[in-house]
């Protein structure tokens, strides 16, 4: 059995029916948005929000969830889905998915209005149900992404980034909903416990992983189903650049960032500049502090006993920063 198929045992009965329900609470009376809407379904992603919501209440809970536990699944991958719909606008990036974005085949303004439509279909969802403690976890998350966008973009205007600051773009614009997603399926079992809190923090240390993971993909070469390279033509300053840059003698320095602020669509002095990040050890060193950040999850979870669920979670943590895609 891959690890995939080993990480969705405890939980596939329960993963068929979200993706139902994930589909059902899309659907709209505009031909427009449900011809998207279908578009989006069928090209999903990994799913690993979900799964992570699941496993969770199960291993609080003696394999046990509710409603509330499904509702919750639905609604961070809405709001997952609605925040990529709208970071391919901001990235300006053609490919998601290995297929076109959304805005790469109806344009932005669609690919805007339909990012919000998603994303007010998630807070409804919690509002139509009353699950306030729930609508309460998920409104941060959606401020905070936001946040962390536009520090990202205001940083890759000024590019004088650093690594505390790409801690905290990265908690914001991508931790914090997978925090989210742990503390969403403990409250949806066990509200007010504090496995709430324990959770998100196990959730925000996997989600600090998992981004720096996609962060190194973009200096990679392997066909991911969205473009690469693309960081730094956007001026997007990440760990691997941030530490090469902190190291390097004050001329590469000079050299490096006229690169990313001048010459970033130069696909040859781009290739120059990667291979200058991997000779100064800026790869080995983001590879390393994800590890650091995936150790201090497993920590958090070794106070609950052993159960099938508790074995998926720490496989997905091992999935977050093994996989290929
Ligand atoms: C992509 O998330 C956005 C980031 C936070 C890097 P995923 O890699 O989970 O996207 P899908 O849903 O599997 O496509
Ligand atoms: C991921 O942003 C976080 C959000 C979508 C809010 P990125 O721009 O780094 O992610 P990808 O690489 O496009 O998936
Ligand atoms: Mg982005
Ligand atoms: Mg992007």
């Amino acid at each position: 059995m891959s690890l995939i198929d080993r990480i969705k045992d405890p939980i596939h009965l329960e993963m068929d029916l979200f993706e139902e329900k994930f589909y059902e609470s899309m659907t709209s009376r505009v031909a427009l948005l449900n011809r998207i809407t279908y578009y989006i379904v069928n090209r999903k992603g990994k799913q690993m929000r979900p799964m992570f919501v699941f496993l969770t209440a199960k291993l609080l809970n003696k394999g046990e969830l509710n409603e509330r536990t499904y509702r919750g699944a639905s609604v961070i991958e809405l709001i997952h889905t609605a925040t990529l719909v709208h970071d391919d606008v901001v990235d300006d990036s053609n490919k998601r998915r290995g297929f076109f974005s959304i805005n790469a085949l109806w344009k932005n303004k669609i690919a805007v209005l339909v990012g919000d439509y998603l994303l007010s279909k998630g807070l409804l969802l919690c509002i139509d149900n009353d699950d306030f403690d729930l609508l309460k976890i998920i409104s941060t998350a959606v401020r905070e992404m936001s946040e962390g966008e536009l520090l990202q973009l205001e940083k890759a205007k000024s590019l004088d980034i650093t690594e505390e600051v790409y801690y905290e773009i990265i908690r914001k614009k991508t931790a914090t909903l997978i925090a989210s997603c742990c503390s969403l399926g403990a409250a949806s079992v066990k509200p007010k416990s504090d496995d709430v809190a324990t959770f998100r923090d196990f959730g925000t240390l996997i989600g600090l992983a998992f981004q720096i993971k996609d962060d190194l993909f973009d200096y990679g070469s392997r066909k991911i189903g969205k473009p690469l390279g693309i960081d730094i033509k956007e001026q997007k300053m990440t760990l691997p650049l941030i530490h090469a840059l902190k190291v390097a003698d004050k001329k590469d320095q000079k050299w490096m960032l006229d690169t990313v602020k001048n010459h970033n669509t130069d696909k040859k002095r781009i290739q120059k500049l990667i291979q200058k990040v991997k000779d100064l050890g800026g790869l080995s060193y983001a590879e390393d502090k994800m590890h650091e950040f995936k150790e201090e999850a497993l920590k958090l979870l070794e106070a609950y006993e052993d159960s099938p669920y508790k074995r998926s979670l720490i496989d997905m943590v091992d999935y977050v920063v093994e996989r290929k895609i």
